[in-house]
């Protein structure tokens, strides 16, 4: 694979001052270099075990890695009831900011563990155990994370679910993951309007018959909207919760007790659920929350953008500035409610000093123009965030510049569901960043780029031809994930098949080492889009778009698209009664299709009715040709095409 690449020549040192008081020094990579398992060791003792561990990692049932073996604690005390005992309860756990404005609350570390316990014990009264499965099917809303950390404080698994996917998607995790309960709210809050979530819940399980697992559906209140109702399973969270007791005893669960199972696009139309578990997890989370983000508990008021549904509001906003007893903004809408100015407005109300936040979002904000930010007070930020997708040069500039005031350190973390916790960031106050790049592994961390035949590449020139590789993660790690939820041989294939001989996860990212040897990380190279930061399989989409009865063959590709990283390109191939059909009407309705089946993220940025699809002999659809007409490139080499002439017509399509 090569690829030109033209790498800014420019270098961002530490600034003096910063790395004077800076959490991280040079030294975490030399003690990490001299000794991993100690080092992680450590890490972990950085958290309360009601029973120490006795082994640091146990590899020998390799990829299913046991971490802190023979240790037992409570994820849930970690993060609320030690702060609690340590004296610091009437700290702001979390300042709430609800999408419409002044509706905002903070709540104390004090006042959450209470809430948490009240959940918990109400969430036993419903017959949950450990082990059991919860969905969660939640807006940005504080019972979100409370709902999270009671399971946790049970040993039930929570699973999110994007509050934004469709009905039919939370069907299929319910289904998959066997949820006896599911956590929701009436309604939420979008772009200044009210729009139903409950329903949506009980269409998912109703569409599952029979076999519906549900037996009990806890509703919070939120927008106070009308909702079909079943008694006898659904509860409300006010008569419920409220009215439970604050006193809950946590048990201590073995290291290895499964915590959360997210499920995540695959190169399959299935998604996979992916499963971690306890102290590694929270190991990993803890750890890498306190030095890439250089957190100083006291002081700061961090801010992670991301929603619950997706790994960053998992490992950033609940798991790891909670185990530390940060306090932290969480907001419940998007960028623009009511207006472009409001995440600037955020920053400015509660004196935000760490932001964040997916390139996407920095790229919304450059086509809003920088006079926004400018009649802001940004001069509480003290450093910057990224995360999701590469963060382009020019982005990663902007952003320093505009939010930052060209002062502050930003972080560029690379990571993945799958790896539970940041792997690959700057460590601030500590490295020399390039734009663009997320810079080398974070102590305690091995990753490196190989070819083909897992042989490391080497350093690439600054200007010039680049030799691209594969990313792969070399070492195990605390919080690797530890399966896909019931498909054992599919956690194998997918992740530990390609490099099996050495041994190492593929990540499914291709990258290249710039000239310091630093890690250029350039996206995947799987089946795999990344639309704003979220991974959407062309496979689901495909699957989507051929559930409609006027469908006959679809295929998907991901085209680079300027301000969401990647676009969704669908070509279609219509059945021979609908071609009579109009055809905006038609794409009309595959959209609204997928959106109903996936999710509104999930639409097509465009739809092309072709009258064929590029395929090989063999009969594999070839989606880089595809890829290079929905980019308007040159068509590359076609020489393993069955009918070259399938372009014209798709090319005339468009
Ligand atoms: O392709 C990489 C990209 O996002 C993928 C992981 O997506 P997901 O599991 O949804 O988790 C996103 C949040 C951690 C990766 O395989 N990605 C994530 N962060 C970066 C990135 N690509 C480049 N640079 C990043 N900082």
């Amino acid at each position: 694979m090569t690829e030109t690449h033209v790498e800014a020549p420019s270098l961002y040192p530490p600034d003096p001052e910063f790395a004077a008081n800076a959490n991280a020094t040079e030294a975490l990579y030399d003690e990490a270099e001299a000794d991993r398992l100690a080092f992680w060791a450590k890490q972990a003792n950085r958290l309360s075990w009601d029973t120490p561990f006795t082994e640091v990692l146990d590899w020998s049932d390799a990829p299913f890695a046991k971490w802190f073996v023979g240790g037992r604690l409570n994820v849930a005390y970690n993060c609320v009831d030690r702060h609690v005992e340590a004296g610091i309860g009437d700290r702001v756990a979390i300042h709430w900011e609800g999408e419409p404005v002044g509706d905002a609350r903070d709540i104390t570390y004090s006042e959450l563990k209470d809430e948490v316990c009240r959940a918990a014990n109400t969430l036993a009264g419903l017959g949950l155990k450990s082990g059991d499965r919860v969905a969660i099917y939640m807006p940005m809303v504080p019972e979100a994370i409370v709902a999270m950390l009671a399971c946790a404080r049970l040993g039930a698994m929570h699973s999110v679910v994007f509050a934004g996917f469709s009905a039919s998607a939370l069907r299929a995790r319910i289904e998959d993951a066997q949820a006896t309960l599911v956590i929701t709210s009436d309604g939420q809050f979008r772009r200044g309007k009210a729009a139903p979530l409950k329903a949506g819940v009980d269409e998912a399980i109703e569409s599952l018959g029979d076999d519906n697992p549900v037996r009990h559906v806890l509703v919070v209140r939120r927008t106070g909207m009308d909702v079909p109702w079943t008694d006898g399973r659904d509860v409300w969270w006010d008569d419920t919760v409220s009215n439970a007791s604050a006193e809950h005893t946590p048990e201590a669960f073995d290291s290895e007790q499964p915590l959360f199972l997210l499920y995540t696009s695959g190169t399959t139309g299935k998604p996979k659920g992916i499963m971690h578990t306890s102290g590694g997890y929270l190991t990993q989370a803890s750890y890498t929350h306190l030095n890439v983000f250089d957190i100083k508990p006291e002081s700061d008021v961090y801010w992670c953008t991301a929603d619950i549904g997706w790994v960053t509001g998992h490992t950033y906003i609940a798991y790891g500035p909670l185990s530390n007893g940060a306090t932290q903004v969480v907001y419940e809408g998007t960028p623009a409610s009511p207006d472009e100015h409001r995440h600037f407005q955020v920053i400015e109300k509660y004196g935000v000093t760490v932001y964040y936040t997916a390139p996407t979002v920095v790229r919304t904000f450059m086509k809003w123009g920088r006079e926004l930010a400018f009649g802001h007070d940004l001069s509480s930020l003290r450093l910057l965030g990224s995360v999701g997708e590469p963060i382009n040069p020019e982005a990663w500039r902007w952003y320093r510049l505009v939010f930052g005031g060209d002062q502050t350190p930003v972080v560029d973390t690379w990571w993945q569901t799958e790896t539970g916790a940041a792997m690959i960031s700057p460590l601030p106050g500590v490295t020399t960043c390039k734009p663009g790049s997320a810079m080398r592994p974070l102590p305690g961390i091995s990753a490196k780029i190989v070819d083909d035949d897992g042989n490391e590449l080497a350093p690439s020139p600054d200007y010039g031809e680049h030799v691209t590789g594969y990313l792969v993660l070399d070492k195990p790690w605390p919080s690797m994930l530890r399966g896909i939820w019931g498909d054992e041989e599919r956690f194998r294939e997918t992740y530990w098949s390609r490099f099996a001989e050495q041994g190492w996860y593929f990540a499914g990212d291709g990258a290249r080492y710039g000239t310091n040897g630093e890690i250029w990380v350039l996206g995947r190279i799987d089946d795999v889009m990344n639309v704003s930061g979220h991974r959407i399989s062309t496979a689901e989409v495909e699957s989507a778009l051929v559930g409609h009865a006027g469908v006959a063959e679809a295929a998907v590709v991901g085209a680079t698209d300027e301000h969401t990283g990647q676009g969704i390109c669908a070509f279609v191939i219509l059945k021979a009664h609908h071609a009579d059909m109009s055809r905006d009407q038609m794409i009309d309705e595959l959209r609204a299709e997928v959106a109903r089946e996936i999710s509104p993220i999930a639409k097509p940025r465009e739809i092309h009715v072709v009258p064929e699809l590029p395929k090989t002999r063999s009969g594999k659809i070839m989606r880089r040709l595809l890829r290079d007409v929905a980019e308007g490139r040159e068509l590359g080499d076609t020489s393993t095409l069955l009918d070259p002439s399938v372009f014209e017509a798709i090319r005339a399509s468009k």
